[in-house]
C-alpha cells in the first residue's frame, strides 16, 4: 500500500461546498478517505454525495458555521457517527475582503478575525479534543490549517486578511507543540497557497483593481504571476494534493510546519 493511501481514514473538511475545500475533499476521497465535508452553504451536500463511495465508506455533509462553537460540537459528533470516526481536519473555511489599510471598515476586520482566526481556532479546540486519547474518535491523526502565502509576504490591500493567515501558522504550531507535549497523537500543520482562482481568488484580483491597485484584474493577475517561479497561478489540485500529503503517513514526521504551495511565490 503507497504511503500516500488514506484507505480507512475518516476526514472532515471545513469550507468544503466549493473551491479548495470541495477539491481537497474529492483528493481526500480520491486517496480513499472517508470524508465530511462541512460549510455553512448546504450545497456542500452535493459535494458529498459525488464523492466516490466503494469500499463501503461513508461520506456526509453537516451543516457549521465555524465561528459557532455549539455548531462545532455537532459537527464533530455528527461527523464520528457518520464516518465512523475522526482523523484528519481540515480548517479551510476562510474570508478576504478586501481593502487600503487606511480604508479597513470595522465590521469587515471582525468578519475576517471571526472566521480565519476564531474559526480556525475552534476547530483546533474540538478536532484535537476528539482526537486525543478518550475523545470522540480518540485514535491521534491530524489537522492541516489553511493559511495563506499573504501570511509570509506583503502584498498590497490585503493586510487584514495577511494578519489573519499569519495568525493561524501561528496557532499551528503552539497547536502542534501542545499536541505533542501533551501526548494527544495529531500532527498539526498548515499549508500556504499561492492564488489560486477560486470565487475569492478571482475576487480578489477584481478588487486589487477596484480599490485602484492595478489598471485591471488582469494586471493584478499578471503581477502575482511575475512574482512567482513557476510562472503560472495555482490549482486547486496543487492545494488539495499537499493537503492529502500532509494528512498521509507520507507525512509522518511533519508536524508544525507551515508548508507554501504557492510556485515559489513567498520565497
Ligand atoms: N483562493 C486563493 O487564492 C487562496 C489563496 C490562499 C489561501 N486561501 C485560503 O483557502 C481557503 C479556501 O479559499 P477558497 O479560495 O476556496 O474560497 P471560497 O470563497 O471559494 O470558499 C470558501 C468556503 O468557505 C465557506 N465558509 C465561509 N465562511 C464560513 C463559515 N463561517 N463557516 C463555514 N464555512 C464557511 C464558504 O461557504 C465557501 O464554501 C480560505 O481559508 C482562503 O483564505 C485561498
Amino acid at each position: 500500500m503507497s504511503v500516500f493511501d488514506l484507505t480507512g481514514r475518516r476526514a472532515l473538511v471545513t469550507g468544503g461546498a466549493q473551491g479548495l475545500g470541495e477539491g481537497m475533499a474529492k483528493a481526500l476521497a480520491a486517496a480513499g478517505a472517508s470524508v465530511v465535508v462541512a460549510d455553512i452553504q448546504d450545497s456542500g451536500a452535493d459535494v458529498a454525495a459525488a464523492l466516490p463511495s466503494d469500499g463501503g465508506r461513508k461520506h456526509g455533509f453537516v451543516h457549521l458555521d465555524v465561528t459557532r462553537e455549539d455548531d462545532w460540537e455537532r459537527a464533530i459528533s455528527e461527523t464520528v457517527q457518520i464516518a465512523g470516526g475522526l482523523d484528519v481536519l481540515v480548517n479551510n473555511a476562510g474570508i478576504e475582503i478586501t481593502s487600503l489599510v487606511t480604508d479597513v471598515e470595522v465590521d469587515a476586520v471582525r468578519r475576517m478575525l471571526d472566521i480565519n482566526i476564531l474559526g480556525t481556532t475552534l476547530g483546533l479546540k474540538h478536532g484535537l479534543r476528539a482526537m486525543r486519547p478518550g475523545g470522540a474518535a480518540g485514535n491521534g491523526g491530524c489537522i492541516v490549517n489553511v493559511a495563506s502565502v499573504a501570511a509570509t509576504i506583503a502584498f498590497p490591500g490585503i493586510a487584514v486578511y495577511s494578519a489573519t493567515k499569519s495568525s493561524v501558522d501561528r496557532l499551528t504550531r503552539v497547536a502542534a507543540m501542545e499536541s505533542g507535549k501533551l501526548g494527544y497523537g495529531v500532527r498539526v500543520n498548515c499549508v500556504y497557497p499561492g492564488l489560486v482562482p477560486t470565487a475569492m481568488g478571482a475576487g480578489l484580483a477584481n478588487d486589487m483593481a477596484t480599490i485602484g491597485l492595478f489598471g485591471s484584474a488582469e494586471e493584478a493577475v499578471a503581477a502575482v504571476v511575475e512574482l512567482t517561479p513557476s510562472g503560472r497561478l495555482g490549482t486547486v489540485e496543487d492545494i488539495a494534493d499537499t493537503v492529502v500529503f500532509l494528512a498521509s503517513d507520507a507525512a509522518r514526521f511533519v508536524n508544525g510546519v507551515g508548508l507554501p504551495v504557492d510556485g515559489g511565490m513567498g520565497m
